[in-house]
């Protein structure tokens, strides 16, 4: 697919994450200290949508069952049962757009 446009840096203060929709796939983008990464924003537990969970550091918890990932590496950290990683997106600043590379 290749670089697409996400949002604007300004559309996510330092230590937040939101939501955007790409090509109908619902993707998580995080500011961690000016440091923006992308992942799946589907939880692969049960689906709950990250974004709405928490965000400490690096680190999402899931809203539902608080599954934790690594949102630069889309890495589990914490789980009792074993799920799958998050697919997680190589992230581009140019100006104020951030792009996910797909
Ligand atoms: S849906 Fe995320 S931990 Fe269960």
């Amino acid at each position: 697919m290749g670089k697409i446009i996400a949002c604007k840096t300004s559309d996510i203060t330092a230590g937040k994450m939101i939501k955007v929709s790409i090509d109908g796939r619902d993707i998580l983008v995080a500011n961690i200290n000016g440091e923006y990464c992308a992942t799946d924003d589907s939880c692969t537990h049960s689906g709950s949508s990250l974004s709405e969970g928490k965000l400490d550091g690096c680190t999402i918890t899931c809203g539902w069952h608080a599954a934790e990932f690594d949102c630069k590496t889309g890495k589990l950290i914490k789980f009792p049962a074993k799920i799958r990683d998050l697919t997680s997106y190589n992230v581009v600043i140019e100006s104020d757009n951030i792009f996910v590379e797909m």
